[in-house]
């Protein structure tokens, strides 16, 4: 994508207080959460020093955060490319929303159902439906990787899929390896059996679109602090599901839609952060009118939220081949998951990285000694990490690339791997002990 070459990451690093400060640091630990732009952190001081009142009521604070809590809902519709802005509920989490949601669904089902839940995923999209199969002794089941790509196939799913089957919940992008699922493809398996669809976002959003319409499914979750946002989540679901399933809520709490699924107050401050998250994702496409061409389809804000998104993506694809594509001159080091530049369509730029014999927890104690924040294991997706063999061996550390980082970050990183002296030291291996030998880097 030629486009790419006019994103001009030092205009959007200087949006962001973190790089301009003194202390800046390498981030590459996007993955478990992003620097937020300036304009975040005013909506939310904005939301406290002028509209702070809970809503619902008459007076003008009140009003103010009933209208931004409909604008959040809205943005978020167009960034997700839904209709319904009251198909989005707000949560402090993406686990929370998913526990919230698994234990109302169970209610509808009966032993000799089936649940779907797959070994690439987060374990916050993993656990809820467990724990719900179990509530309604419903059998789950597991849709496994293909083991060389990471990747979760239409084949895999049809060899454990039935017309028992109640829900598919899987991943748009792992959070370790950075596997990107076919999520239309598997949507459409899924619903030709009749089962509901749940995705899981979190991971995928801060890198690429979602488009709920074209993707097809039911529900979409997403964390806004993985994306230039506060720590706060929401879920899209169907309207005739988030009517028909039944809630746990408190009797006060009214039927219609979004009261219907909110427990208690929200958090009004961090919504103005999400709302002013997508708006930075808007002016990220303003400023990359180029890519507006690829989406005929949307008008205003909506079109410069997709272009940004399109734009995001370009940078960070070419930032991830330099990386994969030099990695692979480094014998010493692993990478799992997608790294043949054919499917570069299928990962986003997280990569799971490990060194034989090494424990990536030193790895990233020493990155960070370097000045590179970097997140090493994945006790998170342990599926995954159970699945690849990991979960007694060094692990990996995931390098996490977000638009903000630059072609100099991916060398320091590189330079800081060939210098990196690696420790010689009992390491356990599939639960037996062995000793690492030593390497020269
Ligand atoms: C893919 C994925 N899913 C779910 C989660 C959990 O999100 P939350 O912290 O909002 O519960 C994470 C967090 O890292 C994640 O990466």
């Amino acid at each position: 994508m030629g486009i790419s070459n006019t994103f001009d990451v030092d205009y959007f690093r200087n949006l962001f207080p973190y790089f301009r400060s003194a202390a800046k640091t390498i981030c590459l630990d996007g993955v478990g959460g992003t620097q937020v732009p300036d304009t975040v952190i005013e909506a939310i001081s904005d939301y406290f020093a002028n509209k702070n009142g809970n809503k619902g009521g008459i007076f003008p604070r009140s009003v103010k955060t009933d209208v931004l809590m409909d604008q959040t809902r809205e943005i978020i519709a167009e960034f997700i490319n839904v209709k319904d802005p009251n198909e989005v509920i707000l949560g402090n989490s993406f686990t929370n929303l998913t526990f919230n949601m698994s234990r109302a669904m169970a209610k509808t089902w009966k032993p000799g159902d089936e649940v779907i839940v797959s070994r690439l995923d987060h374990d916050a999209n993993v656990s809820p439906w467990v724990a719900a199969a179990e509530d309604a002794g419903a059998t789950v089941r597991h849709f496994d990787i293909d083991e060389v790509t990471c990747q979760l196939t239409e084949e895999n799913l049809r060899k454990i899929l039935s017309d028992k089957t109640k829900i598919v919940a899987f991943c748009a992008a792992s959070s370790s390896v950075g596997t990107r699922p076919d999520v239309k493809r598997l949507a459409q398996v899924a619903k030709e059996a009749g089962a509901l669809v749940y995705v899981d976002a979190v991971a995928y959003a801060p890198h690429a679109r979602i488009d709920a319409q074209e993707w097809g499914v039911d529900f979409i979750g997403c964390s806004t602090y993985k994306f230039f946002g506060p720590h706060l989540s929401f879920l899209w679901g169907k309207r005739e599901l988030l009517e028909s399933l039944p809630a746990y809520k408190i009797r006060p709490a009214p039927n219609t839609l979004p009261l219907k699924w909110l427990n208690g107050a929200q958090t009004y401050e961090l919504a103005a952060g999400a709302k002013a998250a997508i708006e930075y994702i808007a002016h990220v496409g303003e400023k990359n009118s180029a890519f507006r061409s690829q989406f005929p389809q949307f008008t205003g804000r909506q079109l410069d939220i997709h272009a940004g998104m399109a734009a995001i993506e370009a940078h960070e694809e070419q930032l991830t081949w330099k990386f994969i594509d030099e990695m692979k001159k480094r014998p010493q080091y692993a990478m799992w998951g997608i790294t043949e530049k054919e499917l570069a369509g299928q990962r986003v730029p997280t990569i799971a990285v490990s060194r034989d014999g090494e424990q990536s927890t030193d790895m990233a104690k020493y990155l960070a000694e370097k000045g590179i924040d970097i997140w090493s294991r994945s006790v998170y997706s342990i599926s995954l990490s159970e699945r690849l063999g990991l979960e007694n061996t060094g692990g990996f550390i995931r390098v996490g690339f977000i638009h903000y980082n630059t072609n100099e970050e991916v060398d320091t990183l590189l330079k800081a791997l060939d210098d990196y002296k690696p420790a010689s030291r009992p390491t356990v291996v599939r639960g037996a002990s062995v000793t690492a030998p030593t390497k020269e880097a």
